[in-house]
């Protein structure tokens, strides 16, 4: 009986813990994105026109192309970052869940940090180029 009573509070505590921990994460991950990113693209992703691109313009047709999550994630804005891979991934996710149209984020799979990793050591030199080309 007693067994049980731990069992049920300790069920309760991770279902208590877990969406703080979802929070927590997403928290810092806008810290990071306004920290670290917003600089050039801007509090509400637009970026600056003819120079940065605008999220909520094309984060969606991007993330619907097939190189575009490994171009995302190649741009020099992203492999050369000062964060860690563990929190460039959960920037990375926000950028989606809060930039790209609804529908393309639902579909999108979160990025993991084992792909921003591996990507980010093969950095984009020729971004210009490579993008139209996509
Ligand atoms: C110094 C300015 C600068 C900073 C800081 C910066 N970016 Fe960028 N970012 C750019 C530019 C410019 C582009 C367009 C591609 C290029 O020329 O690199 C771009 C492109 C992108 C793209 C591709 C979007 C598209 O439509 O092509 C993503 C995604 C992105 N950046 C994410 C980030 C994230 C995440 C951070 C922060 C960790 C960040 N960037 C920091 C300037 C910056």
């Amino acid at each position: 009986m007693k067994r049980r009573f731990a069992a049920t509070l300790l069920i309760g505590a991770v279902c208590v813990a877990a969406p703080a921990i979802a929070d927590d994460v997403e928290r810092r991950a806008k810290e990071d994105y306004l920290l670290h990113c917003m600089g050039c693209h801007g509090e509400q992703g637009r970026g600056l026109v003819g120079k940065v691109p605008s999220f909520p313009d094309d984060l969606g047709r991007l993330l619907t192309l097939p190189n575009g999550r490994d171009f995302i994630q190649r741009v020099p804005g992203v492999t050369q970052s000062d964060l860690s891979s563990v929190r460039l991934a959960a920037v990375l996710n926000w950028i989606v869940k809060t930039f790209a149209p609804a529908d393309v984020a639902a579909r999108t799979a979160p990025f993991t940090v084992a792909e921003v990793e591996r990507l980010r050591t093969q950095p984009l030199l020729e971004v210009a180029r490579e993008r139209p080309a996509l």
